[in-house]
């Protein structure tokens, strides 16, 4: 039976070396959050990095064994390999530009080169692994090369590519040395899927700007081949999160939680280490909060988590710094002695925690300068099972296109977000009510099963399509 292989760089588990042996963990981040309940019917399987350096043989072979057992397959990185490729080319390269952050971008043909051979080695463990009738979807702007060397090697492949962050508008993607090689990478594709359409509209622009491929609604033609553009906003696993807050034990912690907090509000941030979130400006809201209303001292906590991510990299190092040091500035200015403005976590937290942070927070903070789509602010909504709860979302992010009923601000305008918070802070329950359930209405119907089952049928759609032009 045709299997569906993902191939993504970072698998949904990492695999760490702990003193008494391997350790298994789940990964962070939307891809692997978002796709990881869902890869493990039929025959499917799983290619990527487990996320750890592994020299030696026999710890290799004790990995690709472990996880052969839960349908993935490691593609293991050299030292070199993790410098230049993955912190090098993908996060200091095409992460900063992808997210208009171009001031940060390094432009390293040693990271090129990396880049290349990477995507290279991802395609030999494809074709290592590929019958005829499978379906190839690649992952992320990690392998943006991989969808034209599959192609290369089989050329009636069916080839589906989905990027989980933003595609930048033409001027700022025309500024990377090696764009026309992107852009034909990813073109080995027969559908290429973003979050939004305005994504998708960067991305057409650029090709018939950059390639040289003028396209026709949503459809590439290259002279030989049909290639459909189009938007699929991801959703979430909506039942896993309703249940997760549902269970007996989430009810037991949430009170547990609630007591300890007496009758304060509760402010949520979660996020990876990562600029393009906003984590400063959020802050920097949260003082502003604080120093304009008075009244609103004693009354509130922020609840934020930052999960460590690509700390190798400097601007990840600064940032951590610059948080570190505003945290201190704030819990220092305004804490008393009954009373911390900030609890910050500087560490990655397991499910039933998040669900129930999810599930305790009356206001979730998600303020990112720049985000492909944005999970963690579907996952709260998911998760208010009571219909409580305000979600202050910026404007930048993917899910904002669908989550109209959230507090939607620019997290430029520090004013904005102060009032967005002062808003929230004083909504009356049925309002809140009214715009939780329209967002969840939203999400329920629009879940990951839908967007998986969206995403392939419009696959087999263009394949088709192609078939029947191809015996016109
Ligand atoms: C984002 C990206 C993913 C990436 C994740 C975590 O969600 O879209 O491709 O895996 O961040 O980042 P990391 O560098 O740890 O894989």
């Amino acid at each position: 039976m045709p299997k569906t292989i993902i191939i993504s760089n970072r698998l949904p588990i990492k695999v760490q070396r702990t003193e008494t042996g391997l350790a298994y963990e789940t990964s962070e981040g939307g891809l692997a959050t978002g796709l990881g309940s869902i890869y493990k019917t039929d025959d499917n399987i799983w290619i990527g990095w487990p996320g750890t350096f592994f020299n030696d043989e026999a710890e290799q072979e004790q990995v690709s064994k472990d996880l052969s057992e839960q349908s993935m397959h490691p593609v293991f990185l050299t030292e070199a390999e993790i410098r230049d490729f993955y912190e090098g080319f993908s996060n200091e390269t095409l992460w900063p530009s992808f997210h208009y952050f171009s001031q940060y971008a390094v432009y390293d043909d040693t990271f090129w080169e990396a880049y290349q051979q990477v995507n290279r080695k991802f395609c030999q463990a494809v074709m290592e692994r590929a019958e005829p009738g499978d379906t190839i979807w690649v992952h992320d702007y990690q392998l943006l090369l991989l969808p034209q060397m599959v192609r290369e090697e089989v050329a009636e492949s069916t080839i589906g590519f989905f990027q989980h962050i933003p595609f930048p508008s033409y001027e700022v993607f025309r500024l990377l040395p090696w764009r026309e090689q992107i852009l034909k990478g990813m073109l080995g594709a027969d559908l290429v899927g973003f979050h939004t359409f305005d994504d998708a509209r960067h991305f057409l622009s650029s090709v018939s700007r950059i390639v040289g491929w003028t396209s026709s609604q949503n459809l590439i033609d290259n002279g030989h081949r049909q290639i459909m553009v189009d938007a699929f906003p991801m959703g979430i696993d909506y039942e896993k999160y309703a249940s997760l807050a549902a269970s007996e034990e989430m009810k037991e912690k949430l009170k547990e939680y609630r007591e300890a907090l007496h009758d304060q509000k509760v402010m949520l941030s979660i996020d990876r280490l990562d600029y393009s979130k906003g984590i400063p400006q959020r802050l920097r809201g949260f003082e502003l909060l604080l120093q304009e209303h008075p009244e609103f001292r004693e009354k509130v906590t922020l609840f934020m988590l930052v999960v460590p991510s690509r700390d190798q990299v400097e601007q990840y190092r600064e940032l951590k710094e610059t948080i570190d040091e505003l945290v201190g500035r704030i819990n220092s200015s305004y804490r008393t002695i009954t009373w911390n403005p900030i609890q910050y976590f500087y560490r990655s937290f397991p499910l039933e925690e998040l669900s129930a942070l999810y599930a305790l927070a009356d206001i979730a903070l998600v303020t990112p300068m720049r985000d492909g789509m944005n999970l963690v602010c579907k996952e709260f909504v998911a998760s208010k099972l009571d219909q409580s709860g305000v979600l202050i979302l910026s404007e930048m992010a993917g899910a904002a296109k669908e989550l109209s009923d959230a507090l939607l601000i620019n997290p430029n305008d520090l004013g904005a977000m102060v009032l967005a918070m002062q808003e929230a802070m004083v909504m009356p329950e049925e309002e809140q009510k009214l715009r939780m359930q329209h967002m969840q209405e939203i999400l329920q119907q629009y879940d990951i099963h839908h967007w998986v089952s969206i995403f392939m049928n419009r696959l087999d759609y263009i394949k088709i399509k192609q078939m029947s032009l191809a015996t016109e």
